[in-house]
């Protein structure tokens, strides 16, 4: 985390003691952080009332300190007034002395993220704050990113016209309203995370959590620790209870990106939640229960069960719905409508008027396999729209190694996919056989029976002509 996070982080501190709070306002406010402060109940509840009425996210108090008991009342109280919707968003630590520990941990169970040991430890404090704003974060970026669903990811925003992909978004849309566990398969960049995102709009939990894990960007250790969480001290380092991407996403739905990454000791553990819809965050012995419904996604898994490197008793639970989306290069009739979806698109958003490309640009977008599917022909157009100094593309704005596939596709057909060999004119015939010869060998890798074969002669012909050459 930076330093220009935490000035955006609104922190209220509620302790009697004036050295205490002094303390604690003067450590805060010389990390980073934007800190308020009250000695009593009063203060504090006028604090976060005035706070609670702006209209500005930026200015709500984020994180409230307080001590236990205090002169005109106790900090279960100011806890029970924010979880009950004075602040919801402001997560709670209490601050309390050895003696008042139970209360503590009923404060935790009333909603408080955690409670701390007076005197107070400045760094564990700290520690437990930042980890609150790193998973403050998560769930904002969350958040957002459910906004934009709704904005954005309708049914609208997936193109096709081929009959199998309308077939596998329309079952992908029957079974959005249910709970069960899908599997979207598919090439790099068919569209698998743009499907995961049209079925959670459309599903009840359209307005919960929706995380997404990719799977094959994280370590085991790191993977683990992010979908299970931690518990407080679980190892070196693990300062705070952190709650895992299982445990955020809970009423909500989770996508687990490529699956078929996930070591077979994470698999065992996976299997278990899918089964269960329960866990143990690492280092913990308590079981945790979720209402989660799972959408996996992968390239390769039944390439990888068949290979061992996948468990198939997970590889069954996933795949109660299966959805398969199928390369581009299988759906071209899909390419001029995406064309003209993207090139609107990149049009509008880089204020250029651009409407349309011409025939032999087009006739290159049709020809190609997009070995990158749909993203990779959507960044063609982001580049050829950035380029193209026309209103109407030509080839000039073509990436070039498009170009270039394209170039020895249309000698390969022109010459029925085969080389040419090139004779001049006026050498004689004798000439010509060996430069026939000459290059047949080269082609055949000088293998002599194959080229006696292609050149519909014998041999012991080819050993002769050999050494005339
Ligand atoms: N049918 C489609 N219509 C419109 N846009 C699409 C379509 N399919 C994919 N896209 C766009 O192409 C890009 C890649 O799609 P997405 O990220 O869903 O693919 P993916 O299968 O998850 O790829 P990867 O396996 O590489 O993660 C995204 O920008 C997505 O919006
Ligand atoms: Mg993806």
């Amino acid at each position: 985390m930076n330093l220009s996070d935490r000035k955006f982080v609104n922190i209220l501190i509620v302790e009697d003691e004036d050295a205490s709070r002094n303390g604690l306002v003067e450590y805060f406010t010389l990390k980073g952080y934007k800190v308020f402060s009250a000695d009593r109940l009063k203060s504090a509840f006028e604090i976060l009332n005035s706070s609670a009425e702006l209209e500005n996210n930026k200015d709500k108090i984020d994180i409230v300190i307080t001590d236990l008991k205090l002169p005109d009342g106790t900090g279960l109280e100011l806890l029970k007034s924010i979880k009950e919707g004075l602040n919801q968003n402001a997560e709670v630590i209490i601050a309390t002395g050895f003696s008042s520990v139970k209360t503590a941990v009923e404060a935790i169970k009333l909603g408080a993220y955690d409670y701390i040991t007076k005197p107070v430890n400045l760094e564990e404090l700290d520690l437990l704050i930042s980890r609150i704003i790193s998973n403050k974060n998560l769930i904002d970026e969350l958040n957002i990113l459910k906004n934009r669903l709704d904005e954005k990811y309708n049914f609208g925003n997936l193109i096709t016209s081929s009959r199998k992909m309308i077939e596998t978004v329309d079952t992908a849309i029957s079974v959005s309203g249910t709970n069960s566990t899908v599997l979207i398969e598919g090439e790099s960049g068919t569209g698998k995370e743009l499907l995961a995102n049209i079925i959670v709009n459309n599903s009840k939990r359209k307005n919960k959590p929706f995380v997404k894990v990719n799977c094959a960007a994280l370590s085991e250790t790191v993977l683990e620790n992010e979908l299970f969480g931690h518990e407080k001290g679980a190892y070196t380092g693990a300062d705070s209870l952190y709650k895992g991407r299982f445990e955020i996403a809970d009423g909500g739905t989770i996508f687990l990106d490529e699956i078929g990454e996930i070591s077979l000791k994470t698999q065992t553990k996976i299997l278990r939640v899918l089964q269960e819809r329960e866990f143990e965050r690492v280092g913990g012995s308590k079981t945790i229960k979720v209402d989660i419904r799972i959408i996996a996604a992968s390239q390769d898994i039944t390439q990888k069960v068949s290979n061992g490197e996948f468990r198939k008793d997970l590889y069954y639970r996933l795949n109660v719905i299966n959805l398969n989306l199928i390369p581009l290069r299988e759906r071209k009739e899909d390419i001029p409508l995406l064309v003209k979806r993207f090139l609107g698109d990149f049009a509008e958003e880089n204020g250029k008027k651009i409407t349309g490309l011409n025939k032999e640009v087009l006739d290159i977008l049709l020809n190609y396999d997009y070995p990158g599917n749909v993203r990779e022909l959507k960044n063609i157009i982001e580049y050829m729209t950035a380029v193209s100094k026309n209103s109407v593309i030509d080839e000039s704005s073509v990436p070039g190694y498009l170009k270039k596939i394209n170039q020895k596709k249309e000698a390969d057909s022109d010459s029925g996919g085969k080389d040419f060999i090139k004779i001049p004119f006026g050498i004689g015939l004798e000439d010509a056989e060996n430069i026939i010869i000459k290059k047949t060998l080269e082609r055949n890798g000088f293998n002599k029976v194959k080229t006696a074969n292609d050149l519909k002669i014998g041999l012991k012909t080819v050993y002769r002509k050999l050494e005339k050459i």
